[in-house]
């Protein structure tokens, strides 16, 4: 008998590519083969997002068109994973019978179970074929069992990079799972549950393994990452071993470590993996957040050359009354504080994060400060997001959604082309330097140049376009900054992907800058060649 294909598609954060990069990896051993094509599969798993509406209304359209063909009869388990499954419950299963399985993101290691009840049962019932926390209390005594099944499905990740589908020289570390902060916008709280801090030694040993797969650069994720502690001898399992931990809470990062007590703050949880695991060329983290963001942690990024001097750490408004009906617990004050610091002790930082416009109540005066934000800072890039009211959160049942589409429309097209200013003009800064640059990509030079609102911003002109198109190579430097380069002549493009290769960056728009490769220049990564061996 043939192995059984799935089609995997997965929505939204980097959370959910990891959560499906460890579903493919078990599903995988387990004998079922993948497929990038949804019409060659039996088995059509969505990982879903409910951070906004509009990533919930994508899903529902491939649900639609996946359901039409199983009601013209095609054999086909349907299963939605994720954030949409937590949230929506079995109301989703109501609108939609022809969804096989639900499975929360917190359940995900019963997603081989549930597969089997569903194919072995037409008669199966929703509650087999359902593994959701549902209102599974936040701090419930069960939730340390529940947390030790779901930490057995990190542990056991596939570190083949084929069978996790992932490129084999970045990959992802969960350190916390959920979020305790309850931004009064975000469903995360909701459907990921409440904060959970893995063991070091978990982490750290898996660092290692992928490492030894041929990861260069490892990404560390939480939901407010800096905010990961783990406290020793709290919580140990019966065999002995370390288990995942709720979050301390606020007072933990007013109060310090308390005496006699052994911590693991998040300073400390990097400082081990840089030195433990020396294979890492890139060691990076999302998402911080802006408060409570201690000084140690910068410190240690300086100290420590193979942390890359990055920051995520999203603002979300400019106004504090905002700020404040978003319960984010800081002032603009406070967070430009946060950036000083970070660009005092880092001067080589970039600093990225989010903003929400058409927040309930926001008025022009309110979108003002945050435009001033994002003028007056060093921002590489924003995300900037339409308020989008959530079922299940705060701000939907306490403020109304007063702002138009038109008015959220206008405003984001606003900040936006603001942040395209700040964006060239922190890249301007750059230029003249020489930087390390991971290759990540070749590409052609018709695609090297990404489009800003759909108009791409190139120089070509119609003829060149009927030329064949110059090999281009793309990467990241350790900020965050992509960076294009011509292919040295007579080389082979694909050689230089996977490399870390000093780059002098000759010029830039507000998306990308372009550099050459330099010669003669010692490069300090284990891993990377110089360009003298070119
Ligand atoms: N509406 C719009 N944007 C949102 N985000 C989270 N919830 C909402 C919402 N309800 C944005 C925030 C967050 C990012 C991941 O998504 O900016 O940082
Ligand atoms: Fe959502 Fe706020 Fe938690 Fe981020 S910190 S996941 S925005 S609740």
């Amino acid at each position: 008998m043939s192995a059984t294909t799935v089609y995997l598609e997965t929505f939204g954060c980097q959370m959910n590519e990891l959560d499906s990069e460890l579903v493919r990896g078990q599903l995988s051993t387990l004998g079922y083969t993948f497929s990038d094509n949804p019409d060659a599969a039996q088995i059509v798993l969505f990982n879903t997002c409910s951070v906004r509406e509009h990533a919930e209304s994508k899903v529902y359209s491939r649900i639609g068109i996946v359901s039409r063909r199983k009601l013209a009869g095609e054999n086909i388990l349907l299963g939605v994973l994720g954030c949409m499954a937590e949230r929506d419950g079995l109301a989703l299963l109501q609108r939609y019978p022809q969804v096989d399985i639900m499975c929360g993101p917190g359940e995900l290691d019963k997603l081989p179970a549930l597969i089997d009840a569903a194919r072995r049962s037409d008669t199966a019932t929703a509650a087999d074929r359902t593994a959701l926390a549902g209102n599974r209390t936040r701090r419930s005594a069960a939730l340390s069992a529940v947390q030790d099944d779901l930490e057995n499905l990190d542990l056991s990740r596939a570190f083949d990079p084929v069978v996790a589908g992932r490129n084999s020289f970045a990959a992802q570390v969960r350190i916390t799972r959920g979020c305790n902060k309850f931004c009064t916008y975000c469903v995360v709280p909701n459907t990921r549950g409440a904060e959970v801090h893995r063991p070091p030694d978990h982490i750290i040993d898996e660092c290692r393994k992928l490492a030894d797969a041929g990861a260069l650069e490892i990404t560390l994720l939480g939901q407010t990452v800096n905010h990961y502690r783990y406290e020793h001898g709290a919580a140990v399992t019966i065999s002995g071993r370390e288990a995942p931990q709720i979050g301390p809470g606020l007072a933990a990062f007013r109060t310090g470590i308390p005496v006699g007590k052994r911590v693991t703050t998040f300073a400390q949880l990097l400082r081990r993996i840089h030195d433990e695991v020396p294979a890492i060329a890139r060691l990076r983290f999302v998402t911080s957040y802006p408060r409570d963001f201690g000084r140690d942690i910068l410190e240690t990024m300086r100290d420590c050359p193979r942390i890359c001097r990055y920051l995520h750490a999203p603002a979300q408004s400019g106004s504090d009354r905002i700020l404040k009906l978003m319960n984010r617990g800081y002032t603009r004050g406070e967070y430009e504080a946060f950036a000083a610091e970070a660009l005092e002790i880092l001067p080589d930082a970039t600093i990225a994060g989010d903003f929400i416009v058409g927040f309930p109540t926001e008025t022009d005066e309110d979108f003002e400060a945050s435009c001033d934000m994002v003028r007056k800072l060093p921002f590489k890039n924003n995300f900037i997001f339409k308020y989008s009211p959530r079922p299940g959160t705060v701000a939907i049942d306490r403020f109304k959604d007063d702002i138009s589409n038109e008015v959220k429309k206008f405003r984001n097209n606003v900040l936006l082309n603001l942040q395209t200013q700040t964006s060239a003009r922190v890249h301007a800064t750059w230029i003249g330097r020489t930087v390390d640059v991971l290759i990540e990509e070749v590409c052609t030079q018709r695609d090297a140049q990404p489009a800003i609102g759909g108009v791409e911003l190139r120089w070509e002109t119609k003829a060149a376009k009927m030329q064949p198109a110059p090999t281009t190579l793309r990467g990241r430097t350790g900020g965050d900054l992509i960076v294009s380069m011509d292919t040295p002549q007579g080389a082979n493009p694909s050689d230089f992907v996977g490399q870390i290769m000093p780059v002098l960056l000759q010029r830039g728009s507000a998306l990308l800058l372009h550099g050459a490769f330099t010669t003669g220049l010692v490069v300090p990564q284990s891993r990377s060649i110089s360009a003298a061996q070119l």
